[in-house]
């Protein structure tokens, strides 16, 4: 019930009311004044800041920021048809492997305000900052790929969110292959993703995405000044979290139903046009050794195809690449 109270009054909010009464939501809900208060403390209890105001009633101040259950909405066909929030979580992707073993639906999404032990790719960690990040996770059964093509969705996600971010706030925001959302020259999110099953097919995909949205510089750890960012330190404006995951989540059902029914050139040709890793020079580690090249395509599996400095062609499927 403390979801449905949440959902009229971000709904409320949307439409641009102001102030739902406490009786209004009563009625339509078929509870009491006493029962909506208590709803209304949870709320509170949870993040949410509620005005109350004498003959008025309830308005919801933060509802850009809220990203709880009753306050987050999408209308897709797999992602988000589950959907937690948590107020801190280890990992969101540790959180979605634990439900995974214990039998979650495909499409949940589990969604954390802050992160204690975000993970990154390369055993990496991911900076979590509470009330400014997007950091969530979202669990896929995609029966139709086998275990050497599930690496395709972390192409088809980058994708997804990048056309979302791009649509929703206009900023000129590329990839760099394979997972790195960048924003003129700096990283402002990444993809993790981590799959199980055997080889002839994929029994659960952990997609996790972090995005640094609201940042500010004091928020970024020196060591990470020079090459991170948030689309806020970019574009100069606050993005509002709850709609931009929104934004997200229905961006990723629609490609991901696209690329089950049409197959990856539904989604690769459009990661080659955003991917800047593209016809650069670039150096990476492989094999313990350093090399350089220049980035000349993707193929269909979303390897990088490499031409090496020594003139043969190389194929990578994973790693880091630096553009030079
Ligand atoms: C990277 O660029 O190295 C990938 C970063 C992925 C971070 C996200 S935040 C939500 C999800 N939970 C995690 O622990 N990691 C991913």
């Amino acid at each position: 019930m403390q979801e449905q109270v949440l959902t009229m009054l971000a709904e409320a909010g949307e439409e641009g009311r102001r102030y739902l009464s406490g009786g209004y939501i009563a009625k339509e809900l078929g509870i009491t004044r006493a029962a909506v208060w208590k709803y209304i403390e949870a709320i509170r209890a949870d993040g949410g800041i509620v005005r109350a105001a004498p003959r008025l009633g309830y308005h919801l101040v933060n509802l850009d920021d809220l990203l709880q259950a009753g306050a987050v909405s999408v209308a897709t066909s797999v992602v988000g048809q589950s959907y937690t929030y948590l107020p801190r979580v280890d990992s969101t992707n540790s959180e979605a492997k634990r439900r995974v073993r214990a039998g979650c639906p495909e499409g949940l999404v589990v969604v954390a305000d802050n992160q204690k032990a975000g993970r990154g790719r390369m055993g990496r960690g991911w900076l979590s900052v509470p009330g400014k990040g997007l950091y969530f996770s979202v669990v896929l059964f995609p029966k139709h790929l086998p275990m050497n093509k599930v690496a395709l969705l972390t192409p088809l996600t980058a994708v997804a969110v990048c056309r979302a971010i791009i649509d929703m706030t206009g900023l000129p925001v590329a990839l760099k292959w394979p997972n790195d959302l960048f924003l003129k020259g700096q990283k402002v999110g990444g993809i993790l993703l981590e799959a199980g099953g055997e080889a002839d097919s994929v029994k659960y995909a952990i997609i996790g995405i972090g995005i640094n949205v609201n940042l500010t510089q004091d928020d970024i750890p020196s060591d990470l000044a020079q090459i991170a960012t948030s689309l806020y330190l970019s574009g100069g404006s606050k993005v509002a979290r709850r709609k931009l995951l929104q934004k997200v989540l229905s961006s990723l059902d629609t490609y991901y139903v696209q690329s089950v029914n049409e197959g990856p050139e539904s989604f690769l040709s459009e990661y080659r046009r955003l991917c800047l890793t593209l016809g650069r020079p670039i150096k990476f580690v492989w094999q313990n050794h350093t090399w350089s090249g220049v980035a000349q395509g993707i193929n269909d599996d979303g390897g990088l195809i490499v031409k090496l400095d020594n003139q043969e062609t190389l194929v990578l499927r994973s790693g880091d690449v630096h553009c030079l």
